[in-house]
């Protein structure tokens, strides 16, 4: 297959280098605009992005897979990250792993083959208060989960509707 950036992307991109005095730090930003894209970073995406940036394939590559947000490989259209650093694991979020594995006969890391949804074992994403949780395709946190929330979240997503999720609310600090 082969990936091109569409005139509106390359518009994009061409703002988003206009923000530095140099081509480097467009890197991150550039990487999304292909992602949001193409759903994946592979390393043909890669390459394309190093060289609308004109910049090391080397340095691009380095970039991607540095962050785990960025998909190296394609990945189904929801991808379930559900994280079981020590409180989700403490609050049950093997549970919820082995849930999801069963309701979407997959194993942690593949996708199913309808392509719907890719399932994975996370590290700490910074909602610990809120264990055991989920990321929905780097966008909501699903909190405080459930088998029974959590089937309503895949039954939610499989209708094509954005499931329901609670705002986390930051404690206003006091300024004395
Ligand atoms: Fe799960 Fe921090 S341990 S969000």
């Amino acid at each position: 297959m082969t990936y091109e950036f569409t005139k509106e992307d390359l518009e994009e991109i061409e703002k988003i280098k206009a923000k530095f005095p140099e081509v480097m730090p467009a890197t991150l930003p550039t990487l999304w605009v292909a992602q949001n894209r193409f759903g994946h970073v592979n390393p043909d995406v890669q390459r394309l992005v190093a060289k609308t940036l004109e910049l090391p394939e080397a340095h691009v590559h380095g970039v991607a897979t540095f962050y785990t947000q960025y998909y190296k490989e394609e990945k189904g259209k929801h991808v379930l990250d559900v994280c079981t650093c020590l409180s989700c694991q403490l609050c049950g979020g093997y549970d919820i792993l082995e849930h999801l594995e069963k309701t979407l006969g997959i194993k942690k890391g593949e996708t199913t083959e309808d392509g719907m949804f890719t399932l994975n074992e996370v590290e700490c994403l910074g909602a610990c208060g809120y264990a055991p949780m989920m990321q929905i395709t780097n966008d909501s946190y699903i909190n405080n989960l459930t088998p029974e929330k959590v089937d309503s979240v895949v039954e939610t997503l499989k209708k094509g509707e954005k499931p329901d999720y609670e705002q986390i609310e930051m404690p206003l600090r006091k300024v004395k």
